[in-house]
């Protein structure tokens, strides 16, 4: 059994048990007893075993185990006569699967160890009740986003992850063929290992799978992608990673309301999902990260989101005094700061601001009535700053070759995104949200390095 099982009372007492898993914690005493703290990550709680000097490995291997050491106990489970816990488990027998080697030298070992030491050991950290709570979390989050969208009738799309076009139209993609194909005679490989640059294609890894979405919106009328996405910025920041995950949702015949009123029940279901499910982990969590976490996620999953301009977000930064008096001016790119003094600050709540300069968003958004903003929208939440945006996507092909031209993109490489205009348009509109991004939020853990099983980052490729 699990040690979930036997916190959730799907065993009965004075059941005999199988326990499999890794010591946490042991104290023998001089009367002859041993109390081992045991985890097998089922479940945040470990159980506590008790290991009399009458088991025969008892004084040549028991008393010896230390922190990490695999062991499957057999025993009986019964109730606790300490004060710490419930139940616990009288051993019959405990056998060592794995011990410790050199356990002074152990990475692991039982102190609280900083987060900057845990990173330099992503392969070891899992070990540890911090990122076991954030991995729990993590899974309940996924399934949270794909429980919302399925109950909807979302369809999930396998977007490529190779792919030779710019999604975002900028320059951050990671290529995949590094030869120069340019001193090859045309359709002449013979005298080229190709095959490990993707066979002569100029391809990268993806940056955003919404342009292959937006295809399947075009017929199955409500799509979402998962996976994993690629960026070459050299930001090395608390928010950025070179590979994180992104949840992408498209929606046919819909706008930029319908992108807001979707989002926030999205967001908010999945954090009264995690309220549920992961109850025991956030306790944790909020002893020793962030003291409000539970009624800041309750308030999250209840109050409506703010919505406002661009324009009414830069009167208010100019009229804060907080920023030198020119460097707050329209159309300006907001950065992290000024994000920060609007979500923390002004309003103390999560934002949506919507209705972005052309010039600061992506080709493919579609330009409002006023020919100078674009029909988008950014979720912002405090420390972190965004973690979702979308937009309305220009439909009319006509439009859409004037966007090109305005940002200098070869109309001729978009061919296939120019035909979903060219047979049976629709307005549609979607949306990304940064999952590592989303997550940190929710558990207050104030880097994605720390949310990421093994983040990629310009510093961190260790692992
Ligand atoms: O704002 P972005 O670049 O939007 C898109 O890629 C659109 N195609 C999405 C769409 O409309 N379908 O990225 C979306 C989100 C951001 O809001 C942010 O939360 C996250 O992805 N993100 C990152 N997260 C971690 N590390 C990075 N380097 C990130 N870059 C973006
Ligand atoms: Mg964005």
């Amino acid at each position: 059994v699990s040690i979930s099982d036997l916190h959730s009372n799907k065993v009965k007492i004075n059941s005999s048990v199988i326990i499999k898993g890794w010591v946490r914690h042991n104290r023998s005493s001089k009367s002859g007893i041993s109390f081992i703290d045991m985890y097998d990550g089922s479940c945040f709680h470990t159980i506590q075993i008790i290991a009399r000097n009458i088991l025969v490995n008892y004084y040549q291997e028991i008393i010896k185990l230390t922190v990490g050491c695999s062991i499957v106990v057999y025993g009986k489970l019964i109730e606790s006569l300490g004060r710490n816990q419930v139940y616990e488990i009288n051993a019959k027998k405990i056998q060592i699967v794995g011990l410790v080697k050199d356990a002074s030298n152990y990475p692991m070992s039982s102190k609280n160890h900083t987060i900057k030491h845990l990173r330099k050991h992503s392969h070891l950290r899992p070990r540890t009740n911090f990122i076991g709570s954030i991995s729990r979390i993590r899974n309940g989050l996924f399934h949270a986003l794909h429980k919302f969208l399925f109950d909807r009738e979302y369809y999930w799309i396998s977007t490529p992850i190779i792919t030779g076009l710019n999604s975002e139209g900028g320059g951050e993609m990671f290529r995949v063929s590094t030869l120069d194909f340019s001193n090859v005679p045309k359709n002449n490989f013979s005298n080229v290992n190709f095959e490990h640059d993707f066979f002569g294609r100029e391809s990268f890894l993806s940056v955003s799978g919404q342009l292959s979405l937006e295809a399947y919106a075009c017929s199955l009328s409500k799509v979402y992608s998962f996976g994993p996405i690629f960026r070459a910025e050299n930001s090395n920041t608390s928010r950025h990673l070179s590979e994180f995950w992104m949840l992408e949702v498209e929606t046919a015949f819909s706008n930029l309301n319908d992108l807001i009123v979707l989002s926030e029940s999205m967001l908010q279901y999945s954090v009264n999902f995690i309220l549920e499910k992961c109850s025991v982990d956030l306790e944790f969590l909020k002893k020793t990260l962030d003291l409000n976490i539970i009624s800041r996620l309750q308030e999250f999953s209840k109050r409506k989101f703010i919505v406002i301009e661009y324009k009414e977000a830069i009167s208010i930064l100019k009229k804060s005094n907080e920023f030198p008096n020119k460097s707050i001016f329209l159309n300006m790119n907001l950065l992290l700061e000024h994000e920060r003094y609007l979500v923390e600050k002004h309003f103390n709540f999560p934002i949506i601001i919507i209705n972005y300069p052309r010039s600061l968003k992506a080709f493919y958004m579609k330009l409002n009535k006023d020919n100078e903003t674009v029909a988008a929208m950014d979720l912002l939440v405090p420390k972190i700053g965004e973690i979702l945006g979308g937009s309305e996507r220009e439909e009319e092909l006509k439009n859409l070759d004037e966007r090109f031209s305005e940002f200098s993109l070869k109309k001729d490489s978009y061919w296939w995104y120019r035909d979903l205009r060219k047979y049976g348009t629709v307005p549609h509109a979607g949306f990304g949200l940064g999952f590592e991004r989303f997550l940190s939020y929710i558990t207050g853990v104030k880097n994605v390095k720390d949310v990421s099983p093994f983040p990629r980052t310009i510093k961190n490729f260790n692992i």
